[in-house]
């Protein structure tokens, strides 16, 4: 009896310290204590720091809008690096048992990552963290993915819509945090929300466009949903940013809002190496099999940052490019293999593929080679 008494002292003061063990000792002191005195006991008394799973419990909740919520998270050890404009999976114990689901880290502090989320009262897991979560629940997470990320433009342009924010605003604080002469010269931030109430992030996107020079937020009331794109969006736009063409831009929003801007960046001749573009759901146009071509010849590839080589046979040229590397035995960075997570994305060099590709950002889960030669970055 008093045996339980004192495990369960010692298992909240445990608790308790979480915050102070991973800041004080860092995760990988944490790692090499946690991984050399895992057994059956420490296992029972602190499941958090004893597991060899990737978890993260909630220590912080906040109302962002009527529906839309940010969580700060307090990972375990096992989870490390973050980059801005990453996504991480969460498992989330719905009720039709366990369920999935990627969210793009909104802020990210040396201890703690966020996520915000936007209600979807038909959706499965938004419903269970806005209704049954409370601070103190612990869920397993991924490792942070995604290429979604900033690559030292001078020039950027975040193009978001909804909570495609999260993204743009963790990038944002990351560019104004990196050394002055690592940052953008510029950054930009079009955001397409329904009405001020509606507006993510409102006023700490107020403070970013006031306390700093190099930052300029443009706010697109729609009144309507906010991936309805209208013609008034667009005149806003280029009143906005009359230059354009010269920024790289990074856009993020509901599908339907992306496929708009992706045509009006068409329409201008916008050049699409210099656009990024965020997604977690299927695009329409993988639905179309027949539409890919396939090639009946060898094709060789470069991995550029890799620096590795490599000959897809005329044989595999039915597969995926990410299917017919594993095959040549050539790792490349993979979640979902759908198409839906975006962790395998990486930009065409040159060559041509078929599939899914936007601009120049292409999937390797859901692109098939279609010229002989490929570089990919
Ligand atoms: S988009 Fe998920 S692995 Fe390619």
């Amino acid at each position: 009896m008093l045996n339980k008494f004192l495990t369960d002292r010692l298992a909240k003061i445990l608790e308790f310290m979480h915050p102070w063990l991973i800041k004080t000792l860092g995760r990988d002191r944490l790692e090499y204590v946690a991984s050399n005195t895992t057994n059956e006991v420490t296992k029972k008394l602190d499941p958090f720091i004893w597991t060899y799973d990737c978890k993260a419990k909630v220590i912080a909740i906040r109302q962002e809008t009527s529906d839309t919520k940010t969580f700060v998270l307090l990972p375990n050890q096992h989870f490390s690096d973050p980059i801005a404009g990453q996504h991480i999976e969460l498992t989330a114990i719905g009720p039709k048992g366990d369920a999935a689901r990627c969210y793009t880290l909104s802020e990210i502090t040396p201890e703690t990552v966020s996520i915000t989320v936007k209600l979807n009262p038909q959706g499965e897991v938004s419903p269970w963290l806005h209704d049954q979560v409370a601070v103190g629940q612990v869920f397993n997470i991924s490792a942070a993915r995604g290429q979604f990320v900033h690559r030292d433009q001078q020039q950027v342009l975040f193009i978001c819509a909804g909570s495609g924010i999260t993204p743009a605003f963790s990038m944002i604080n990351q560019l104004l945090a990196q050394p002055s002469t690592d940052k953008a010269s510029e950054v930009g931030l079009f955001y397409r929300t329904q009405s001020p109430e509606n507006t993510i992030f409102s006023k700490r996107l107020a403070q970013l466009d006031s306390l700093n020079k190099q930052v300029k937020v443009e706010l697109s009331y729609s009144r309507l949903p906010v991936d309805v794109v209208t013609p008034s969006f667009i005149d806003q736009l280029i009143a906005a940013y009359p230059d354009i063409k010269q920024q790289h831009i990074y856009l993020c929003g509901p599908e339907l809002f992306r496929n708009d801007v992706i045509q009006y960046l068409e329409s201008i001749n916008f050049d699409m190496h210099n656009l990024d573009v965020e997604q977690f759901t299927l695009p329409e146009l993988l639905q179309d099999q027949q539409s890919i071509k396939k090639l009946d010849e060898d094709v060789t590839v470069l991995l550029k940052s890799q620096n590795i080589n490599f000959v897809i046979p005329a044989s595999d040229c039915d597969k995926t490019i990410l299917e017919a590397a594993e095959l040549q035995g050539i790792t490349m960075e993979h979640g979902c293999r759908s198409g839906m997570c975006g962790s395998c994305k990486t930009n065409l060099v040159s060559g041509e593929v078929s599939g899914q590709k936007i601009g120049r950002s292409i999937y390797p889960c859901t692109a098939y080679p279609a010229s002989n030669q490929l570089v990919l970055e």
